[in-house]
């Protein structure tokens, strides 16, 4: 299946997403409105939504559910919460580019941005507040707490670049995993067929899909930023021991090691040091390294996904899993 028409699969219910999600944007305070327009307007794939309403679907959600159901406003909370910590973290990244298009401190600059994820998360804190709902109010506050923390460690290991595997693993379960983690809990603790078996199958199926989804976003910072809508090459220019710069280092001698180190180590690197870095990972097995890494997760996650009903929602869920949580340009 492919997106748009995994999106017409639940068009019924993505619909009632859509309205809760236009109605967390709306203000009449100028600013507000101009940099919340620039932000709607290039929406992203929409994952963490979709994840919410097809595991709620796979675990019987009928698609005629009524609009004032609370899972379409959290799946609108839970893509603001993405929506958040990405303006958040390209200030902390000083990105220029996403989706494309220029970053919202960018353009209107790191103060702006600052205050504008905390609107978001403020308005992620409402939803909460007015769904009143224990249960989700648990999942998504930890979930926050765990991308804080994952988005600190990050901060605390920039630079390190004898940073183990299992600390980076560490930092992208947090700051990445978590949340696709919580959107399938979310999903499954809203619908009819929620137990334990299907509650521990949808968080462990998220969480090995963020982990494969976030070793798949590192390999990709290697790619050109027409393909990615990202700027080339800014993990290695922000200094972030990411799984193929901890490869790459794993397997050279000490003498090669230390040369690919004067090059990271440069307080500024040029665009040039990122295309010489792009070169000595491509002749080395790093990419190749990470890749087995990251299919390993992606077996987990499509193994417990195995362990909820067998419908059209689930076949829906693998192709999002084979889509994304694959090595790019597979
Ligand atoms: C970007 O997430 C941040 C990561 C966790 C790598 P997405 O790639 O899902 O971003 P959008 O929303 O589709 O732009
Ligand atoms: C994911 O990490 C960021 C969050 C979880 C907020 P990245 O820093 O790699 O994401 P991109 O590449 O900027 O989208
Ligand atoms: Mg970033
Ligand atoms: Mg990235």
């Amino acid at each position: 299946m492919t997106l748009p028409e995994i999106e017409q699969l639940v068009a019924p219910i993505l619909k009632h997403y859509q309205t809760a999600l236009d109605k967390m944007t709306v203000s009449y305070i100028p600013l507000i409105g101009m940099v919340g327009d620039h932000v709607s307007k290039s929406h992203g794939k929409q994952l963490r939504p979709l994840l919410a309403l097809l595991t709620s679907c796979c675990c019987g959600l009928p698609l005629k559910t009524d609009a004032r159901y609370p899972l379409f406003t959290v799946a609108a909370a839970l893509e603001t919460l993405h929506t958040a910590t990405l303006i958040h973290d390209d200030v902390i990244d000083n990105s220029d580019l996403r989706r494309g298009n220029p970053t919202v401190n960018n353009i209107w600059g790191n103060k702006t941005a600052v205050l504008m994820g905390d609107y978001y998360l403020a308005q992620v804190m409402k939803i909460l507040n007015d769904i009143d709902n224990k249960e989700i109010t648990q999942i998504v506050t930890r979930t926050v707490i765990s991308m804080s923390v994952g988005e600190l460690m990050q901060q605390q290991y920039t630079g390190k670049y004898d940073t183990e595997e299992s600390t980076y693993l560490e930092i992208i379960q947090n700051k990445t995993a978590s949340l696709l983690s919580a959107c399938c809990i979310v999903g499954v603790a809203l619908s009819p067929n929620k137990s334990n078996t299907t509650m521990n199958a949808a968080r462990q199926f998220g969480l090995e899909f963020g982990m494969a989804f976030q070793i798949r976003d590192d390999i990709m910072d290697f790619l050109p930023s027409n393909i990615t809508g990202k700027p080339c090459g800014n993990d290695i220019k922000e200094h972030k021991c990411t799984l193929p710069i901890i490869n790459l280092l794993s397997q050279c001698d000490p003498y090669t090691r230390e040369r690919h180190l004067t090059i990271l180590n440069k307080e500024t690197i040029t665009d040039d040091d990122i295309q010489s870095i792009i070169g000595i990972i491509n002749a080395s097995e790093a990419i190749e390294k990470s890749i087995i890494a990251l299919e390993e997760h992606r077996k987990k996650a499509l193994h417990n996904l195995f362990q909820l009903p067998d419908n059209q929602f689930r076949e829906a869920l693998i192709s999002l899993t084979l889509n994304y949580a694959s090595p790019p340009n597979k």
